[in-house]
């Protein structure tokens, strides 16, 4: 008797419900318990039909991930498929919920599937490093042909029951209750397996473009080029041989350190969810939203807030900045409806949310008011107090401060225990990361309802102390701190940022500092000269680049020459400026191996971290490599510097982190590296 999969008779059909809550994910005991199903199926002839159907409020929602990381046990998935498959009585897949990676192949191996209005169905498998491994790439083709199954694949995009009724992935959508549906429909149907369809022909400039657009969204890892390959595959081989080889690279593709990686990053962004010191807290509702300053960050919020469902009102200080501000969100809900990313029905529901004012008396609607006005503590003690004033008793006050110090913010106030810092990223209504920061006042309700409206925004909250730069900022700085240190030591800024390019980042280090702007680091080493350790190196290249007006894209110039609309490209005067500098300091600049420049970046990285957790800014050490994978563009592949950290292993970080302290020169404090290690 299986403890995870119960069966029932209604009639001649036998029910089998996959009970493994809470999301019925696929493992060993769900699959021996299906494959006992189907052997009673088989063996009876009163039986004439079968159902497969999640219990609770989903279907197979996914496999068990910490499987993928073992050795796996039979029966495997594809034995219990092929046991479907033998069956001479029809099996129809009753949907609701999710079917997502195994459990939709699972589905893909049934007669027939029905779902429930809103069900979604994909294949998450390449997000998590590997392919599918049950027939995902060699089922799913032969109904949707092999374009669109590349792009469901690759992207492991959930698709919604009505798109996928249409294209014949489901034969049927049940508005009554499922499972009488299913049952009914288990009546109608022959054996139809999937694997005995042909793929249906399409155009060679489509497969090309799928195949592209998919290569380029998965950053051309090996696993998204495997998924790829796999499913192209269906066309060209036989099935069951397709099969074997699909099972083969997936089989290959889990223990890679791509899917470890993968893996690790999913589970750290779930963990980062549960927040030990608020369970039993609950938030306060929030229904407005007041968004102070309609600047970069403000429109962000405010967008980001508006596709959350909530009322918004933007506030500013003069009316051009106001108008500004709410032609930015107009333009922003045009330009989507224009691309059909949205109705214009939907676009004109959002816009129609947002209220805009100068008069502070707007706030007193509010449950939440994030303020995003300049980063300067004068000005935002002045909107604080204000804020005091007009807001209403109990609504929470957040600021959206990259640096200043959370508890002088609060100090405005008389209700510091209502303060949070909501730190969000650059562009707001995009980037996932939201960094929750408590300050010495900020009570658990308080803290509980930005960790609620972050993940009503969809995004990744991720609870921080109240520290300079709090988590992502201040590992950033480490990591560009040492690759200004680099500059000093003999490498140029192309080579720094092609090596961390081929690492994975998105951009390297000086690209982005010229995209940002070189003036707001320069005015924050400025405002904390006092601070600085004196006996650690200076770097004094980036101050020379804005004394001489080279401020990044904005002016132009900045580590790189930017002609009209072009990539940046290197500079001699940089060059000649950097030469300068290690002259003017009596280094002998000498050639960094693009694997040096990696270690010395992640190394900094790595240390800044174990500092954080040491000073308990941040509380579990996987919560570092979610900020980093979402907000600083991490890549995800590499799981995060946290599990970069711990591939290398306690003595051989420690070794590397010595030679670091070496080369890197006086003021590096090293920091108890013990915490990196520990979950
Ligand atoms: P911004 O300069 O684009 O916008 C600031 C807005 O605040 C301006 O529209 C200004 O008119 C308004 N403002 C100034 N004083 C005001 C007052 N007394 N009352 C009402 N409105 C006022 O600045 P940005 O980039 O949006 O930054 C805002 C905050 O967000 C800063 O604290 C910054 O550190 C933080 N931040 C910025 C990020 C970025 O990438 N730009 C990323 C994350 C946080």
């Amino acid at each position: 008797m299986s403890t995870v999969v119960r069966t029932e008779r209604r009639g001649g059909v036998l029910v089998v419900f996959i009970e493994n809550p809470p999301v019925n994910a696929g493992s060993l005991e769900v699959r021996r318990g299906i494959l006992d199903a189907i052997n009673e199926l088989s063996a009876k002839p009163a039986l004439t039909a079968g159902v497969l159907i999640g219990a609770g409020n989903t279907f197979i929602a996914g496999s068990d991930l910490r499987e993928f990381g073992q050795p796996l046990e039979a029966p495997e998935l594809p034995g219990v498929i092929a046991a479907i498959e033998a069956c001479e009585k029809p099996v129809v897949a009753a949907l609701h919920g999710a079917a997502l990676g195994g459990g939709f192949e699972l589905a893909l191996g049934c007669d027939a599937r029905v779902g429930a209005r809103r069900l979604v169905v994909g294949l998450p498998e390449v997000t998590l490093g590997m392919i599918p491994g049950a027939g995902g790439t060699q089922r799913l083709p032969r109904l949707i042909g092999v374009p669109r199954a590349i792009d469901w694949v690759c992207s492991g995009k959930r698709v919604p029951a009505e798109l996928a009724l249409e294209l014949g992935v489901l034969d049927a959508i049940a508005d009554e209750d499922l499972l009488d549906a299913a049952i009914k429909f288990s009546g109608r149907t022959k054996k139809r397996k999937l694997k005995d369809l042909s793929v249906p022909t399409s155009a060679e400039g489509e497969l090309l473009a799928a195949e592209q657009a998919a290569l380029r969204q998965g950053k051309g890892r090996p696993h998204v080029r495997a998924a790829i390959e796999s499913v192209k595959l269906s066309r060209l081989a036989p099935i069951d041989e397709a099969l074997r080889c699909e099972r083969a690279v997936f089989t290959e593709l889990r223990m890679s350190t791509d899917a470890f990686a993968l893996r690790h990053q999913f589970f750290a962004e779930r963990d980062a969810q549960k927040v030990s010191e608020l369970r039993g807290v609950d938030p306060l509702p929030v229904t407005t939203i007041a968004v102070i300053g309609a600047g970069t960050m403000g429109t962000g919020i405010a967008i980001a807030a508006l596709d959350g469902g909530h009322q918004v009102t933007l506030l500013e200080r003069d009316p051009q900045s106001l108008q500004r501000g709410r032609e930015r969100v107009a333009k922003h809900y045009e330009t989507q409806s224009a691309k059909g990313k949205i109705s214009a029905q939907d676009a004109e529901r959002m816009l129609s949310a947002l209220a805009t004012s100068l008069d502070w008396a707007a706030l007193a609607k509010a449950d939440l008011v994030i303020e995003a006005v300049f980063e300067d503590l004068r000005v935002k003690h002045e909107v604080f107090s204000q804020i005091d004033q007009h807001a209403r008793k109990g609504a929470v006050l957040a600021s959206n401060t990259s640096y200043l110090d959370l508890d002088a913010i609060a100090a405005a106030t008389g209700r510091p225990e209502d303060v949070i810092g909501l730190h969000f990223f650059s562009p707001a209504n995009v980037m996932k990361l939201v960094e929750v920061v408590r300050g010495k006042a900020s009570s658990a309700t308080a803290l509980a309802t930005g960790v609620a409206i972050a993940k009503a925004l969809r995004k990744m909250p991720v609870l921080s102390g109240n520290a300079f730069g709090f988590i992502g900022n201040r590992i950033y700085a480490a990591y560009r701190y040492q690759c200004e240190l680099m500059l000093e030591d003999g490498a140029y800024p192309e080579q720094i940022d092609a090596a961390l390019e081929e690492f994975g980042f998105a951009m390297g280090p000086f690209a982005v500092a010229d995209m940002s702007g070189l003036d707001i680091a320069w005015r924050m080493r400025q405002a904390r000269a006092e601070l600085r350790n004196p006996a650690a190196r200076y770097v004094s290249i980036p101050d020379r680049l804005c004394e001489m007006g080279r401020l990044g894209r904005k002016t132009g110039a900045g580590y790189y020459a930017y002609a009209e609309a072009s990539r940046g490209t290197p500079d001699p005067i940089v060059r000649q400026l950097i030469e300068a500098a290690r002259i003017g300091k009596g280094i002998q600049g000498r050639v960094l191996a693009p694997h040096e420049i990696v270690d010395r970046a992640l190394l900094a990285m790595a240390n800044e971290a174990a500092q954080l957790l040491a000073e308990g800014v941040c509380s579990r050490a996987s919560d570092i490599d979610v900020v980093l994978a979402n907000g600083y563009g991490f890549p995800r592949w590499q799981g995060g510097v946290v599990f970069w950290a711990r591939r290398h292993g306690r003595e051989a970080l420690n070794q590397k982190m010595k030679w670091l302290n070496e080369i890197a020169g006086e003021g590096l404090v090293i920091a108890d590296l013990e915490g990196l290690f520990e979950d």
